[in-house]
């Protein structure tokens, strides 16, 4: 007999032991594992104007970069970006030391910081105020984002040679990046080389945007649909399928205040969906969202957020007299498609309410589809004989395609339809939505009322200085070559870049120049 030999309960006992360790081992790791590679949670901000800026909504895992990666490109494609960095593309830091820049957002996800794309990134404008001073306009069109040219330098870093490993850990070191080891060997033998298949992907996919025939969407536009017929449903974009005239169709930001009441309108520039959810999903999809990555909470309170933000009030000075003037003649010529300023009106105070920050305002705009028989209707493609290269580029066959997407997701999309033309939208806030038009072709709203051969021909978009007298961003209609940097020629005899329709009597460029004088300085109430 064994001198140490254990006795049948010591022997379970030691068993039960060794078992606990192991799972308690087990437990540990997958811990480990878990906090280091499951880990999956955003940068999270208190206030609604802080989330609608930086927040996530879920763009990050499936389409976003390392944040690493995005901070050192600037460093290692200094040539192709220059001491702006990321600037060079329109794109808005809050101050010099900024981070990132408003619209992007950061995620952790299985253990590495990603960042990409939110709402804000197309919906911020800028402009300088009476004093000199930049404002930022929360909601408004991206009036300096340069989108194509960001793509353009994304898709030329996939096939840059200098796009190694190496490199890019030398430049996250000398833009100030602390990996530790587990980190940096994560991006030498994996995260880089799959940046660079995501960016050849991306490259591949868009390669329609290296079409001969294609006008560059310039500052302040982008093509709204034809890189989905092609991201998300394979769709052939060669000159047998797509023509030339649907592949010219980039499109103004819009603004994206004051959704309540816009329910139920038929809004995007063509009308194509009447509901304020499946727009915000849609365009939770533009940048870059999928229906396994999206945020539902986070969109949700951006949602909410935008049912109420009010437009922003014109910041000049506004002569009262002329206005006053303006009322009625806006009144009889646009208010029936287009809704009312209620500035003049007794009633405004009972438009009163309170944002979602709780502040006061009174609604200064009337969206009543009730009294004004055609706001958010579509107006005939042959009545308003604007560009129609945004109405080509939305077809019945993408229609139909973009409604069976997602099937079993609740958030399949049911609304989208092709129409017959463009939708009147409420005019709140438009001041700062210029230029004006869904291409972006009219300068200013001056410019509008002219009939389209008294219209600018040529001039430049991506300004933050502002015309008070004509409204509108500046555009440099008679200058050579404007002394501002970082604007893009427009050239609106180029597809899809007309400047024509929206003329006529029923439009008002008949009217005299006084008239027309009041009907702009009654806007600016709007
Ligand atoms: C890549 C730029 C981009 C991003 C990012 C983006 N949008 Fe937009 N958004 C647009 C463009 C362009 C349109 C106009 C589409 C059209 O009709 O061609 C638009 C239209 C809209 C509209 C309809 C406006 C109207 O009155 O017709 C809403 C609402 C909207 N966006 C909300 C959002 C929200 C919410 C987000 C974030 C989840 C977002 N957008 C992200 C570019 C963008
Ligand atoms: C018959 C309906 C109708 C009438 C009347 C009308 N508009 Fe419009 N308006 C439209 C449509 C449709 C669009 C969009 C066209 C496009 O983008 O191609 C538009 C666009 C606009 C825009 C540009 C909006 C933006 O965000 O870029 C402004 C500004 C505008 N109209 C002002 C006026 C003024 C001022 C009048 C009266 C003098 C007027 N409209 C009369 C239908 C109308």
């Amino acid at each position: 007999m064994k001198y140490n030999q254990l006795t049948p309960v010591e022997q379970i006992v030691r068993r039960n032991t060794f078992i606990k360790r192991c799972i308690l081992v087990l437990i540990i790791l997958a811990g480990i594992y878990y906090f280091v590679f499951e880990r999956t949670y955003p940068v999270t901000y208190e206030k609604e104007v802080d989330h609608f800026k930086y927040g996530s909504i879920g763009s990050e895992p499936a389409n976003g970069l390392p944040y690493w990666i995005f901070k050192s490109l600037p460093h290692l494609f200094q040539d192709k970006l220059g001491p702006q960095g990321y600037r060079t593309f329109g794109f808005l830091y809050e101050t010099p030391e900024s981070d990132l820049p408003i619209g992007f957002s950061k995620r952790t996800v299985n253990g590495l910081d990603f960042v990409w794309l939110n709402c804000a990134v197309c919906h911020t404008g800028i402009y300088l105020d009476p004093a000199g001073e930049e404002q930022l306009i929360i909601g408004a069109p991206a009036n300096r984002l340069k989108l194509q040219e960001f793509i353009a330098f994304l898709r030329s870093a996939a096939v840059d040679n200098r796009l190694t490993s190496e490199n890019v850990l030398e430049s996250i070191e000398a833009v100030g990046g602390d990996l530790n080891i587990l980190e940096k060997l994560l991006y030498r033998f994996y995260v880089v080389g799959r940046v660079q298949i995501g960016l050849l992907d991306l490259k591949e996919k868009l390669s329609f945007l290296d079409r001969g025939d294609l006008n560059p969407w310039g500052a302040g536009r982008v093509d709204t649909f034809n890189p989905y017929k092609t991201l998300q449903l394979n769709f052939p974009m060669d000159k047998q399928h797509v023509s030339a005239l649907e592949l010219n169709s980039a499109a103004d930001y819009p603004s994206i205040w004051m959704q309540r009441p816009r329910k139920g309108m038929n809004l995007h520039w063509d009308g194509n969906n009447a509901s304020v959810e499946e727009r915000n999903l849609s365009a939770a999809l533009g940048a870059g969202v999928t229906p396994v990555t999206v945020d539902r909470k986070s969109l949700k309170r951006i949602e909410n957020w935008l049912l109420d933000f009010p437009a922003p009030k014109f910041p000049g000075k506004i002569d009262k007299a002329l206005a006053k003037k303006g009322a009625p003649l806006y009144r009889e010529y646009c208010s029936t498609c287009h809704g009312d300023g209620l500035y003049f009106s007794k009633h405004a105070s009972k438009y009163a309410g309170q944002d979602y920050d709780g502040n006061d305002y009174a609604v200064p705009y009337d969206y009543n589809t009730k009294r004004y028989a055609r706001l958010g209707q579509i107006e005939d493609l042959n009545d308003v004989q604007t560009d129609s290269g945004r109405f080509a580029a939305y077809t019945e066959e993408f229609a139909a395609a973009q409604n069976m997407l997602y099937a079993g997701y609740d958030w399949r999309f049911s609304h989208f339809k092709k129409t017959n033309g463009y939708a009147n939208h409420p005019l709140d806030g438009i001041w700062a939505r210029s230029p004006y038009l869904h291409n972006g072709s009219v300068p200013t709203l001056r410019d509008l009322l002219e009939s389209s051969e008294n219209r600018p021909s040529v001039f430049y978009r991506g300004s933050k200085k502002y015309d008070w007298q004509r409204v509108g961003y500046q555009s440099y209609p008679d200058a050579q070559t404007p002394q501002e940097i970082g604007l893009t020629r427009y050239d609106t005899s180029k597809l899809g870049s007309r400047n024509t329709g929206h003329e006529g009597e029923a439009y008002g460029t008949h009217l005299s120049a006084y008239e027309k004088d009041a009907i702009v300085e009654y806007m600016k109430t709007f």
